[in-house]
């Protein structure tokens, strides 16, 4: 067993915010004193310590902040039975989009997966070391709605661009007022070129004017949105229902 620390050393430690160090110290010192570490390597070994503890909790964080409803990673995807080219899912995975602050746009009917990518694609960012919002659409809207009251809409935009991914999921489901189209416009607008957006729909970019106010509104969107954007269009039979019937047991 490791020696406990000495007290002035361990509240030092404790005061530096060094919680890497502090946990890790009592047995490095046993093994860098059984070992014949050089008293550099003990000092090496511990900053390095240091730096992987605050990058996990660092990432720990993020990936609260996220906001993502379900645990999807992209080692959890099937491929195989996906509708997406293996070739288009490891372009995705490499993230290289993100440093060009491409957008994304997940397309098709339900139950084929749009969702899980889009937040397996967050997750793979943030172990990645980036920023990430997922929002559902509804909420998002709802966010914009609240800034409204308070004037505080610009402000919430701003701090949306904080994130280098912003995901809206499920967009087009419910019918946006001119109002909340205004805020999307916005958002669009300021995340253009700046930040990768990612929207998962059900909805044909010929139908948006079906859930925006106006074809105009719809064309200002779709045009900022599309310009760098990688259009993936899935296609499939629900993974819900097949799971589902997988479920029922031959009479
Ligand atoms: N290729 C896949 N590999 C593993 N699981 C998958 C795959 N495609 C879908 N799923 C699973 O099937 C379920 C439905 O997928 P998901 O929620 O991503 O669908 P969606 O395309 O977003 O549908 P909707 O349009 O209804 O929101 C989820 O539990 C998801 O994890
Ligand atoms: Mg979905």
């Amino acid at each position: 067993m490791s020696a406990a620390l000495d007290p002035e050393l361990e509240a030092g430690l404790r005061r530096l915010r060094l919680r890497g160090m502090r946990e890790l110290a009592p047995e490095l010192l046993q093994t860098a004193k059984t070992q014949r570490w050089a008293p550099q390597e003990l000092l090496a070994t511990l900053v390095r310590e240091e730096i992987a503890s605050r990058e996990a909790s660092n990432q720990r964080a993020r990936l609260k902040a996220a906001g993502f409803p379900a645990p999807k990673t992209l080692d959890g995807f099937d491929i195989k039975a996906s509708s997406l080219p293996r070739a288009t899912f490891e372009f995705l995975a490499s993230l290289e989009w993100l440093d060009h602050k491409d957008n994304l746009c997940l397309a098709g009917p339900a139950g084929i997966g749009k969702s899980h990518l889009a937040q397996a694609l967050g997750r793979a960012a943030i172990a990645a070391g980036r920023k990430v919002r997922f929002f559902q659409a509804d909420q998002l809207i709802e966010a914009l709605y609240r800034g409204l009251a308070d004037n505080t809409v610009g402000k919430l935009i701003e701090r949306l661009l904080r994130h280098d991914f912003i995901v809206i999921d499920d967009l087009g489901f419910t019918a946006l007022d001119r109002v909340a189209a205004d805020h999307l416009f916005r958002f669009i607008a300021a995340a253009y070129e700046q930040r990768s957006v990612a929207i998962t729909t059900n909805v044909e970019f010929e139908r948006w004017t079906q859930f925006l106010p106006d074809a105009a509104t719809a064309t200002a969107i779709l045009d900022r949105f599309l310009h760098h954007c990688h259009v993936i269009a899935l296609d499939g039979e629900s993974f819900r229902l097949r799971e589902a019937r997988e479920l029922v047991t031959p009479a």
